[in-house]
């Protein structure tokens, strides 16, 4: 399974770095926004700056909703960086701007997806990821875990290449139980991977080693 981090803020992107298990990033105009991004020239050398820290694919999202522009958007954002995964919403504009960049050999991430026929019709488009919002689907009384694992169940009776990026992971159990669907890849706050690191039997039984070592070496 692939970590993504869900967020544009530089410091928390190192710090995952720095773990050693980031697998890449993942924005939208929200979460640049959060971190007073604005401006087109600052968003792009935003993107970069990000490209520069992560060694993985890094999601950046289209804000047009026509075909033409998309188009234009999209292949503006996969100069910048080979690292560059161009994020297109799940519109009809959308799919047919993820078969284009597809057959370009552009690759892409097909965000907001809350149903499986969807993720059937960005996997036949041919993208790259598909993004299936979990979080928000819990928010209002929907099991957005019910969604992966059908978007699996499809994806592997034909075979589909498109990786299920399992996207809107609130917390750590989410981290679990995608991983115990199959999802190909998971993105989430930081938190949501630091608290994988926690059991308090591991901080009894570390501080139990240490201090016995202490005893016979004082
Ligand atoms: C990722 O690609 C999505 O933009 C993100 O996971 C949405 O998460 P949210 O529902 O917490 O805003």
């Amino acid at each position: 399974m692939k970590f993504f981090i869900d967020t544009a803020n530089l410091d928390q992107i190192s710090e995952a770095q720095q773990l050693g298990v980031l697998d890449g990033v993942t924005t939208n105009p929200s979460l640049m926004a959060k971190e007073g991004i604005t401006g087109k020239e600052n968003i792009l050398k935003h993107y970069v700056a990000i490209c520069n820290i992560v060694d993985g694919d890094v999601s950046a999202e289209v804000v047009s909703t026509d075909f033409a522009n998309m188009v234009k958007e999209g292949e503006e954002l996969a100069k910048l960086h080979e690292q560059i995964v161009v994020k297109v919403p799940m519109i009809k504009d959308g799919v047919k701007a993820l078969k284009y960049f597809s057959d370009k050999g552009i690759r892409t991430n097909c965000t907001l997806v809350f149903s499986p026929g969807q993720a059937l019709l960005a996997a036949k488009a041919g993208a790259t990821y598909v993004s299936p919002f979990l979080g928000r689907l819990d928010d209002i009384s929907t099991d957005g875990l019910n969604l992966i694992a059908e978007i699996r169940l499809i994806y592997d009776n034909y075979g589909f290449e498109t990786q299920i990026l399992a996207a809107s992971i609130r917390h750590t159990m989410h981290v679990i139980d995608c991983a115990k669907i199959g999802a190909d890849v998971m993105t989430g706050p930081l938190s949501s991977i630091d608290g994988l690191l926690k059991h308090p039997l591991t901080d009894i039984g570390l501080e139990k080693f240490l201090s016995d070592y202490r005893k016979g070496n004082s």
